[in-house]
């Protein structure tokens, strides 16, 4: 199960995304925003990066005008890993490396059919663990350190 949320600035790509995730068949539930009107990232992003955490959903998918704001904040969430992504390799790595929870888009960035890809290489791809392992190990460590 698969979360998606976005704010004005990405919602016209989220409609797109939302068709994609329909074709691939995936379950998936989008919390919002609903309507082309302003809104703050923020509340979304949390909102999104709490529910993967918690295990409610699987992963996230995060759009805003530039990506990075959902980014920032979906990463103020202990235990978020959010990657925000403009190509497919960097959403394959996120993945294999980070074990990347969540994936962030810039709806003002990219187009529909690279946004599409990337998700699919996102979704497509397991993390690779091993040595990839210790390292993510250490995000927390961090996070007990602020
Ligand atoms: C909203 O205008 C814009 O700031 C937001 O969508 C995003 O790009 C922030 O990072």
């Amino acid at each position: 199960m698969i979360v998606v949320a976005s704010d004005h600035g990405g919602f016209a790509l989220k409609q797109e995304i939302l068709d994609h995730l329909r074709e691939r068949g995936e379950e998936f539930e989008d919390i919002g925003t609903y309507t082309p009107d302003s809104c703050d990232y923020p509340d979304y992003a949390e909102r999104a990066a709490r529910a993967v955490v918690a295990g409610t959903y699987e992963k996230g998918i995060l759009l805003c005008g530039t990506g990075i704001g959902m980014s920032i904040a979906a990463n103020k969430v202990r235990g978020a890993r959010c990657a925000l992504c403009f190509d497919g390799l960097s959403a394959e790595l996120c993945r294999q490396h980070n074990d990347a929870n969540l994936l962030a888009l810039g709806g003002r960035m990219i187009g529909p059919e690279l946004a599409k890809r990337i998700v699919d290489r996102f979704l497509d791809t397991e993390f690779l663990g091993g040595r990839h392992n210790r390292r993510i190990g250490k995000f927390p460590e961090i996070e007990s350190r602020n």
